[in-house]
């Protein structure tokens, strides 16, 4: 790793954020003007959320039936794996794709279908710079070249606009990321993947559930990937599954889980891939967890839209935006602060929430992707990257940016959003917001 490169993620916060930190620095150091309304929680005042949701068990007796049922074979592998079956047939229940492959993550779903997709050497894929690494890992490893757009103000998604801006000859694929499970535009993302040749990938790793416009999630691009991660709506403490309908890449999807080879029509390996193989007591619980997922993705959508519904004309705070036509499904909800009509920084915004009794948290991941110190150094084998090495990327991260995907982390609020919480308190949660915001208002 060249010295000269290296840039620590503190250094890259400090430079990527230095206008939205040092405006914000600024007006912290004003003294807040007291404000009308009643006192805040956090100066003494009576607390906005009074109520308690506890969390109840994730898993029970529809588990524990499977897994036992699990224990009675004598094999656990997948292949004609009997809970692999059966899990597979209620994951297209619920997303009707024509293939589909259980896998051991979510990032090995999206490895799977960028290699299914042909993506290779100095190939671009463009992605979301918000989301968990494993988005840009599989496009790494296949030696392509993660480029990523800027994302809607509201949306947290990929802007169709901004996208098209970094199509180039060498682009391949777009993966659009359902960002917290609120869908992309997939129309537009679908029109450009199609006027511009490009396989439209869907990351539905936090979207369980949800619906584009009535279509399920993962239905509407070329392949769709979920991760059963353990913090997803349903999960098997880890795991993952890809799914399409399109003749080009559904077949090759089990050969790219498994080695790179067909068994169902064993020839030998004709591909190239790693061991993605996700064993029966997995899918044991993953095909027993799906028969939650209805309940818990049409109260998480409830709970969300409702915080929507009550914050809308919150001045200085812009609402989670969600297509009225699309089904969203929170695995968080994230609104952003304006800076310009506040007299306080985010971290003050949250720690007078946190005092109401809202269990907020302030952004999401610390930086965008291009800011982690692999991204600026170039860095992603041993140190190195060899398509930049071989001159076949022009692609500096260190020169990235996409400014709605940096501010949304500096000024955005995360509000854990979960099945077994009451829209009661979700109305307290909201007020909370109001509270404050009104308290701050400039
Ligand atoms: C949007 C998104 N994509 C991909 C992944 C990767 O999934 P996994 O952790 O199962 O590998 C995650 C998991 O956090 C995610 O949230």
């Amino acid at each position: 790793m060249s010295a000269k490169n290296s840039i620590s993620r503190r250094q890259f916060v400090a430079g990527a954020s230095g206008l939205v930190l040092a405006g914000a620095a600024g007006k912290a150091a004003e003294k807040p003007v007291p404000a009308d309304g009643p006192k805040l929680a956090i100066d003494g005042g009576e607390k906005a959320v009074q109520v308690k949701c506890s969390a109840g068990p994730r898993w029970g007796d529809v588990e524990q039936k499977q897994l036992e049922a699990m224990l009675k074979q004598r094999s656990l592998f997948y292949w004609k794996g009997p809970q692999t079956k059966l899990f597979l047939e209620r994951f297209r229940e619920f997303c009707p794709v024509k293939y589909a492959q259980n896998c051991s993550s979510g990032t090995a779903a999206i490895h799977i279908a960028v290699a299914a997709a042909g993506i290779g050497l100095g190939d671009e894929v463009i992605t979301s710079p918000v989301t968990d690494i494993g988005t840009a890992i599989g496009v790494l490893y296949q030696q392509a070249v993660p480029v990523f757009a800027d994302l809607g103000l509201g949306t947290h998604n990929l802007d169709p606009a901004d996208v098209e801006r970094r199509i180039t000859p060498k682009t391949k694929a777009i993966i659009a990321v359902h960002l917290t499970g609120n869908p992309c535009d997939l129309d537009a993302l679908r029109a450009l993947a199609d006027r511009h040749d490009l396989v439209l990938i869907e990351d539905c790793a936090q979207a369980w559930g949800a619906k584009y416009r009535g279509r399920p999630i993962g239905t509407v691009g070329d392949i769709g990937c979920f991760s059963l991660q353990n913090s997803k709506h349903i999960t098997c403490g880890d795991g993952g599954v890809v799914g399409s309908s399109d003749e080009r890449f559904g077949p090759l999807l089990q050969k790219y889980g498994d080695k790179g080879g067909n068994r169902s029509k064993w020839g030998g390996f004709d591909g190239f891939a790693t061991n993605y193989r996700m064993s029966e007591p997995q899918a044991a619980v993953a095909a027993a967890q799906l028969t939650r997922l209805e309940e818990i993705a049409a109260k998480r959508n409830r709970l969300g839209n409702l915080l929507t519904e009550n914050i809308a004309d919150v001045p200085g705070v812009i609402p989670h935006e969600v297509h009225p036509k699309d089904r969203a499904v929170y695995w968080f909800y994230f609104f952003r602060l304006r800076p310009d009509a506040l007299r306080c920084t985010r971290s003050q915004f949250c720690k007078a929430l946190w005092a109401e009794g809202a269990a907020v948290r302030g952004g999401y991941i610390g930086v965008p992707l291009y800011g982690e110190p692999v991204f600026q150094n170039h860095g992603f084998f041993a140190g190195r990257w060899p398509v930049k090495e071989m001159g076949l990327t022009t692609m500096d991260f260190t020169k990235h940016r996409c400014p709605n995907a940096e501010s949304m982390l500096t000024e955005g609020i995360r509000v854990p959003i979960y099945e077994y919480q009451t829209e009661e308190y979700i109305l307290q949660v909201a007020a909370a917001i109001r509270k404050v915001a009104k308290h701050y208002a400039a």
